[in-house]
């Protein structure tokens, strides 16, 4: 897909619900005994791949315009999996369903794509195991996982070892399935979507952030409106700051706290960005994201901020490029792991476009003057990966080529249709 050089966006744009919060409300509305609404919720194909997942498990789920029906199964209470559960490409839906399934009474298999089937899966089959779960990932501690009923699962303190809220959350979710009261200590926050939806208690110790959860806390029926999705936002915003004469409005986006690193940062690299009408619904921070075109400078990105901003390194580092300075972020070999091998994937990019690229294990920098001409760029199948260049392509002067594009739609696949709703000319 060949994207051209533009200025001049302006206008209001209107985003698919928060991803994260999609996954989440879909399971817990299927855990939930009854009728749950959720209204705009995520169209990614990830979250399509939790949607399928839960009806093989015996959910009623009916889709209305921009609306879900749930009809929730209750405690305990799935149906057996006729076929194995396929989740895609998407981690959140394998890691968290593992929570759930570790605790029901029959034998379920999850199994996903080439690039679900690559990524770590010990992170939640060694803590499940540990309270008792009788989960098994293949040798290589991948997927498939084999999840069998357990005769003993059991409360448990564990302190998280990688900042993940998808290992926090797996855990979270088996835990709800027991009378005890279970602790999970998290030392670096990740995004905290689960405890809020589930009104969890929280604590903030020496130790790091107590969650405690316990069958008490076991989602009832309920009706949400998902904010929309500010890593999706983040390609917008960054475009909007990077082109010419630009103003656009991004409405109603999620502002969790634990996700709005982003803008924290860019804010600290000179970015105009605004909030506007702020308010708190469904326990989550929402409002409007005002972006006007802007003159960067690149900034150190401090460690403890990297599990907030992790899946917007990609677009912040396209922003890096453009920004006055060197761009470097050190502390994130989580990036090796997601949709694709990130730091990889963004090294070899910047190569192509004359950039000097020193690689770490853990971050890479990036420096020099982009050489222009006739530039293709591969998404290695990520998604994020994707739009970063898509967002690159349309700050040359020469646009460029994005190789394999139609992955976008793991997250969002009306990326075009926005941004032509901003004034973008894919016909030049
Ligand atoms: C997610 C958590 C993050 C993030 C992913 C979505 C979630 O992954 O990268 O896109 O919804 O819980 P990790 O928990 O593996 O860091």
């Amino acid at each position: 897909m060949k994207f051209y050089y533009t200025e001049n966006l302006n206008g209001e744009l209107s985003l698919p619900g928060d991803k994260s919060i999609s996954h989440r409300a879909v399971m817990f509305a299927s855990m939930a005994e009854g009728e749950s609404i959720i209204k705009n919720c995520s169209n990614a194909e990830d979250v399509k791949s939790t949607i399928s997942c839960f009806r093989k498990l015996g959910v009623e789920i009916q889709e209305k315009e921009n609306l879900l029906i749930i009809k929730g199964k209750g405690f305990k209470n799935f149906s057996r999996p006729e076929e194995k559960l396929y989740a895609g490409n998407s981690g959140t839906t394998a890691r968290l369903m593992s929570g759930i399934l570790c605790a029901q009474n029959f034998e379920s298999i999850i199994t996903g794509d080439e690039s679900l089937s690559k990524r770590p899966m010990k992170r939640i089959v060694e803590p499940l195991n540990m309270m008792g779960a009788n989960i098994t990932a293949s040798d290589t501690g991948t997927l498939p996982l084999i999840i069998k009923p357990s005769k003993n699962l059991h409360t448990i303190k564990y302190k998280l070892k990688v900042a993940s809220a998808q290992v926090k959350s797996a855990l979270i979710l088996a835990a709800l399935h027991l009378e005890d009261e279970s602790i999970i200590i998290e030392q670096i926050p990740s995004r905290n979507h689960t405890e809020k939806l589930l009104g969890l208690k929280t604590e903030n110790t020496e130790e790091g952030t107590l969650i405690y959860v316990s069958k008490k806390n076991y989602p009832k029926n309920f009706e949400i409106t998902v904010p929309s999705d500010i890593s999706t936002a983040s390609f917008f915003i960054v475009l909007g700051l990077l082109s010419k004469n630009s103003n656009i409005l991004i409405k109603n986006v999620s502002l969790n706290e634990t996700r709005t690193g982003i803008l924290e940062i860019l804010n600290s690299m000179g970015a105009k960005i605004t909030i506007e009408d702020e308010i708190i619904q469904n326990g989550e921070k929402r409002g409007n994201i005002r972006v006007k075109s802007s003159e960067l400078r690149n900034t150190e990105i401090p460690e403890e901020i990297i599990p907030n901003i992790i899946d917007e390194i990609p677009i912040l580092s396209v922003a890096g490029v453009f920004a006055e300075g060197k761009f470097r972020v050190t502390n994130a070999k989580e990036l090796r792991v997601k949709e694709s091998d990130r730091i990889k994937a963004l090294c070899e990019n910047y190569k192509r476009a004359g950039l000097k690229v020193v690689e770490y294990e853990d971050g890479f920098e990036v420096d020099g003057k982009i050489v222009e001409g006739n530039l293709t760029f591969e998404s290695y199948g990520d998604h994020r990966i994707a739009m970063a260049y898509a967002v690159m392509s349309m700050l040359l002067k020469n646009g460029g080529q994005i190789n394999n594009f139609d992955c976008v739609s793991i997250s969002n696949p009306d990326f075009l249709a926005q941004l032509q709703c901003l004034g973008y000319n894919s016909k030049i």
